[in-house]
């Protein structure tokens, strides 16, 4: 345990810190979210980035492998030794020239950031490595997490790979995408499936763990958003250390934005980066907490002291008004986002903004994105498609360098993709027709033939 880093609430009122083994979900003082602080004047921290290029032929040590912990010196809340890994992060940072095209950016000027190419196939495993290695330290035995499936994958394979503590996962019935579900089973987590959606499974495991002694790993932990940072260190290690005009990540529980912002904050703090980029967070209309509550009615974060009755009367009016997130981009399909406060606090230094896109935006540049190479799900399309609204509203202009993180596997809900590509219509009509997608102009459709050679070399022609 390193005895440079502590807990700390990020309410400005309050900061009491608390230490790195104990367990909290929220400061026991105030109920604000904890961040993990370091002590980093008595800390080794390099002087410029390119310092931790270094280490990049230590490539055998598992730790300076993993894309998480060979940025160690940023998240020292243990030695680097403890830390634990199963081989995460090691993402690519693509230029996507035709994409940059179909979102309004001159040629070379949009990089996809490939979280999908993590082990469960998520940027969560970012996170994961961190909340393992904090579960690791206190000693616990299991762990938990509500999810809309890739916390729950993530979980699920670390807990297999590396037999620190069981897997538990609540999940809201028929909410979560086939390809998450099946990897949770397979790498055998104890999977409680809860007649309701995501928030019910939230607030649900949340005082399950608490009852039970169970350690909780959604992102509510800090230890898990520390390893999520280095998504943004990995961008830069990737542009050689130049700084990007824009990212632009999905927004569901608001995990990474906030993240993203506390890592910009300490490397601006540490004076190893000279600006902030800025940060674009995209909602899916059929879920739009916070494009609501920033964008239409003007919550800030005002130095930590945010209006908590416009955020309580929201909830409210969404309650009594049966409100409910919807959306095909499942992953993001979330009406309470834990890490709210967190969030705008990112979008306070990093000059953010928030946007809205429609399921057939998010399916049209899911499409594009597949088109381009390596693909990716719903959700982390939405980082493309809310580009491409901020290129055309003339607050992103086409010759900033942005980078949209894709931050999951396409392989995660194949129903959406064959939905999509109208292999079937009756998918199309269960699951795109129904959220009022009416097209499909980039549908590369199967070309179905009878079994006869003639026929066949035609459909080729
Ligand atoms: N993209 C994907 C693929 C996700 O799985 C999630 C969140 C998000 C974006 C949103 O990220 O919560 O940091 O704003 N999935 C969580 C889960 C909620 O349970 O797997 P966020």
């Amino acid at each position: 345990m390193s005895e440079h880093a502590f807990q700390i609430c990020i309410n400005p009122k309050c900061r009491k810190t608390y230490g790195i083994s104990e367990i909290h979900h929220a400061c026991p003082a105030c109920g604000e979210l904890l961040d993990v602080g370091y002590d980093w004047d008595k800390l080794p921290v390099p002087k410029k980035l390119s310092d931790f290029e270094q280490y990049w032929p230590n490539r055998n040590i598992p730790q300076r492998f993993s894309g998480v912990w060979r940025f160690h010196h940023l998240l020292p809340f243990v030695p680097i030794e403890d830390c634990v890994t199963i081989g995460e992060g090691q993402t690519i940072l693509q230029n996507a020239p035709f994409m940059a095209e179909y979102v309004g950016l001159k040629r070379g000027k949009l990089h996809l950031q490939y979280e999908g190419m993590n082990p469960s196939g998520s940027f969560k495993d970012n996170g994961m490595a961190g909340a393992f290695t904090h579960g690791k330290l206190v000693g616990a035995s299991r762990a938990a997490c509500a999810s809309t499936g890739n916390t729950s994958a993530s979980l699920a394979l670390y807990a297999a790979v590396t037999r620190l503590m069981k897997a538990v996962i609540f999940i809201g019935s028929g909410k979560i995408a086939y390809g998450k579900l099946s990897q949770a089973l397979d790498y055998g987590a104890k999977t409680i499936q809860i007649i309701g959606d995501f928030d019910d499974a939230m607030s649900r495991v949340q005082e399950v763990s608490k009852k039970l002694r169970i350690y909780l790993v959604n992102s509510v932990n800090p230890f898990r958003l520390e390893g999520q940072k280095t998504i943004m260190f990995r961008v830069l290690e990737q542009l050689r250390w130049n700084i990007p005009d824009w990212i632009v990540v999905p927004g569901g529980n608001l995990g990474n934005s906030s993240s993203f912002g506390k890592a910009f904050l300490e490397l601006k703090q540490l004076g190893l980066l000279e600006k902030i980029p800025r940060l674009a967070v995209i909602n899916a209309e059929g879920a739009d907490t916070l494009y609501r509550l920033v964008e239409k009615e003007g919550l800030r974060w005002n130095g930590g002291e945010y209006d908590k009755t416009l955020i309580e009367k929201f909830y409210a009016d969404m309650d009594t008004e049966g409100r409910r997130a919807d959306t095909i981009a499942s992953a993001i399909e979330i009406n309470r986002p834990v890490n709210l406060s967190k969030c705008l606090r990112a979008i306070d230094a990093c000059r953010g903004v928030v946007r809205e896109v429609s399921e057939q935006e998010i399916l049209d540049a899911k499409a594009q994105v597949g088109q381009g190479g390596l693909g990716c799900e719903p959700a982390s399309a939405a980082s493309l498609a809310g580009t491409k609204k901020l290129i055309t509203e003339g607050v992103i202009t086409p010759d900033e360098r942005v980078v949209c993180v894709l931050t999951g596997h396409q392989l995660k809900d194949p129903n959406a993709t064959v939905a999509y590509h109208r292999m079937d219509e009756s998918l199309y009509d269960k699951y795109l027709r129904v959220r009022g997608v009416t097209e499909t102009p980039f549908a590369n459709e199967p070309i179905t033939v009878p079994n006869q050679l003639e026929v066949i070399l035609d459909a080729l022609k």
